[in-house]
């Protein structure tokens, strides 16, 4: 059976797509995602610059990419220059913004936005005191599986979700971040913070956090948590569940995602977790009401996270430089809120106790 319906997942362009887009980092995710999606879709890269110039060098070299600028303020007294992709590691990305905000240009932001809950909020501050557009890279909101099932929730093919589940254990590439081994809060800042974007952007803010972290018994140099359980309850009675573990290196792997509620459910895989960065195309299963019972769905998702679901972010920023409006899902402001509930696990593990998010800030 199909759907009665045409399946809205795709991310959607604004009329005008040709904005100058330079960017500040050129490292593995701009390499591996950014350039490749933003080259799909035709937008347009007018320069790059990263600390290191033979790294700009190359990464222009290879996706010729016109211009490598000396330094950040060079990049910004480019008048082709509209849009600065910020893509350095976040502990320097305050500094850049600062610049690009000084600058008045519009900027699309890493996750996490910060480390630190009160620099966040001044880096979202910055651009306001600008007057400029600022999003985030949180491109979760926009991977085929996640959309499809924003759209079928919207039409109320699973009616009041009561059980929510993402549910991930792998092994994953340390190798292609070493950056991350000297951090101290380590999965739910920079892994799991997906997940709990997503549960956001579908259902909305949870009520209280509870989380549960540990490392792996043969993590070696690697400092922060890689093993987590994080569990999110909302007023409503709907509990959310994301567990995630790292160093599946024996059993099958699995990344999966089960939306249930009182009409239906949507279960599926995240196709990129089973083979990060290449990945493979999401699946969704859906069963419902509306469609008789012993009935599932399953469409067939033609797009990936890596590098798809990276036109979502920056086509929503371009929209939202048209429009004069705050980008619809991934505006920094809203991110507020998904780093109060990552803030919020770390202190419920701390203080081994639930948190509201409101706590934070
Ligand atoms: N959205 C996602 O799904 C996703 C995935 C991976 C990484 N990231 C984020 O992207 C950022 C970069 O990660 P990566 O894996 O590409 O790291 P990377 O180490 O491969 O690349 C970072 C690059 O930034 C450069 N750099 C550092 N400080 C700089 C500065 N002040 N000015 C200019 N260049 C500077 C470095 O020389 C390096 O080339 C991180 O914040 C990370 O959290 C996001």
């Amino acid at each position: 059976m199909r759907l009665p319906f045409e399946l809205d997942y795709k991310p959607h362009l604004p009329s005008k797509t040709d904005y100058g887009i330079a960017f500040v980092g050129t490292g593995g995710i701009v390499q591996y995602a950014h350039i490749p999606a933003y080259r799909k879709v035709g937008f347009h890269i007018v320069g790059c610059y990263d600390l290191k110039r033979e790294t700009a060098e190359a990464v222009a070299r290879e996706h010729d990419i016109p211009r490598v600028y000396n330094s950040v303020n060079e990049l910004l007294a480019d008048e082709a220059v509209e849009i600065v992709d910020i893509a350095v590691l976040p502990w320097a990305q305050k500094a850049v913004v600062e610049q690009v905000a000084g600058a008045r240009k519009h900027m699309l932001c890493q996750k996490p936005l910060s480390q630190d809950f009160a620099e966040a909020v001044e880096i979202v501050a910055m651009a306001d005191r600008a007057g400029v557009k600022q999003a985030i890279n949180h491109q979760m909101r926009w991977d085929a599986g996640i959309r499809a099932s924003k759209h079928l929730i919207e039409q109320g093919v699973i009616g009041q979700a009561t059980d929510v589940q993402i549910q991930v254990s792998v092994s994953t590439p340390w190798h292609m971040w070493p950056w991350l081994a000297s951090v101290s809060g380590l999965e739910v800042m920079f892994h799991s913070i997906h997940y709990l974007d997503a549960i956001r952007y579908l259902f909305g803010d949870p009520e209280w956090v509870t989380s549960r972290h540990a490392r792996y018994a043969l993590q070696g140099d690697v400092r922060g948590e890689t093993k987590t359980i994080t569990v999110l309850d909302y007023t409503n009675g709907l509990q959310a569940l994301v567990s995630v573990n790292h160093y599946n290196q024996w059993a099958e792997p699995f990344a999966t995602f089960r939306f249930i509620g009182t009409e239906g459910a949507i279960d599926g895989t995240i196709g990129l977790m089973y083979n990060y960065p290449s990945g493979r195309p999401d699946t969704i299963e859906i069963t419902s009401k509306q469609f008789g019972s012993g009935v599932k769905i399953t469409p067939t998702l033609d797009e990936m996270w890596i590098p798809d679901a990276f036109v979502g972010t920056m086509a929503s920023l371009m929209e939202a430089i048209q429009t004069d409006s705050e980008p619809k899902d991934n505006s920094t402001r809203d991110n507020l809120n998904t780093l109060r509930v990552v803030q919020a696990a770390y202190r419920s593990a701390a203080e081994n106790r639930s948190v509201r998010p409101s706590e934070i800030g």
